[in-house]
């Protein structure tokens, strides 16, 4: 399975989750041949990775850097050698989103549940309804992220009513990623919020929702 997670909108948790996602997956009985793709040069995955791999940390994570031009034969000639590939782009209009949307089998957008976050689904619903002349198989997936912790919240509740009606061209996941300061300790720690110490606060309900988010991406 390829996926793709990307949005146009920066500091959403692209990284992150993409990240995160590559751990559970990486972590897998029979399936620990994942790769990590980072498009960006100066990007979050290659830096997670050397930490992760300064640090000894197990299961071992490759991670190579694609670039626009030629980032679709790489994946092509990597694709062989790898269970799933899990794609982090840039933000912004990367020219490298748009030629992995042309191979990927899924788009994951992560946003914030706020009105100029969702306006940004637009741009990415228009993409991905490009792509998918060249990729019919290309599904978009999009899930809440810095969702508030309080159940009685209306703003993913309001954010799925919106996508409902406004990007039909996009799923949301019933799956919402809380605003927890643990996922700060992911980037700087080389780990997934599974691989982080039990005691850590918001532990167990960090794995509960990336376990989720997983089966539901993978599903
Ligand atoms: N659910 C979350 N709760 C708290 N902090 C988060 C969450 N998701 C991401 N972050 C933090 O927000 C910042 C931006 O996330 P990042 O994954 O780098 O976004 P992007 O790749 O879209 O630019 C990082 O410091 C990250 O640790
Ligand atoms: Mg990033």
């Amino acid at each position: 399975m390829m996926i793709v997670v990307g949005a146009q909108k920066g500091g959403v948790g692209k990284s992150t989750l993409g990240l995160n996602l590559t751990v559970w997956r990486a972590h897998q009985p029979g399936h620990s041949k994942v790769l990590l793709i980072d498009t960006d040069a100066q990007g979050s995955g290659q830096l997670w990775v050397s930490i992760r791999t300064r640090q000894g940390i197990e299961p071992k994570i490759s991670c190579v850097i694609g670039q626009a031009g030629t980032i679709v034969d790489a994946i092509r000639a990597l694709q062989g050698s790898f269970d799933d590939i899990v794609i982090d782009t840039k933000g912004d209009e990367s020219t490298e989103l748009g030629e992995v949307l042309e191979i990927a089998d899924k788009v994951v957008t992560p946003l914030r549940p706020a009105m100029f976050d969702i306006a940004t689904l637009g741009y990415m619903e228009k993409l991905v309804k490009s792509k998918r002349m060249i990729n019919p198989k290309l599904q978009a997936l999009v899930l809440a992220n810095y969702a508030p912790s309080n159940k009685g919240n209306t703003k993913v509740p309001r954010m799925r009513r919106t996508v409902a009606e406004q990007y039909k061209g996009y799923r949301m996941l019933e799956t919402a990623i809380v605003n927890r300061s643990l996922y700060d300790l992911c980037g700087e720690r080389g780990k997934g919020v599974m691989e982080l110490p039990k005691g850590t606060p918001g532990f167990a309900k960090a794995c509960e929702e990336i376990e989720q988010l997983a089966q539901e991406v993978w599903a």
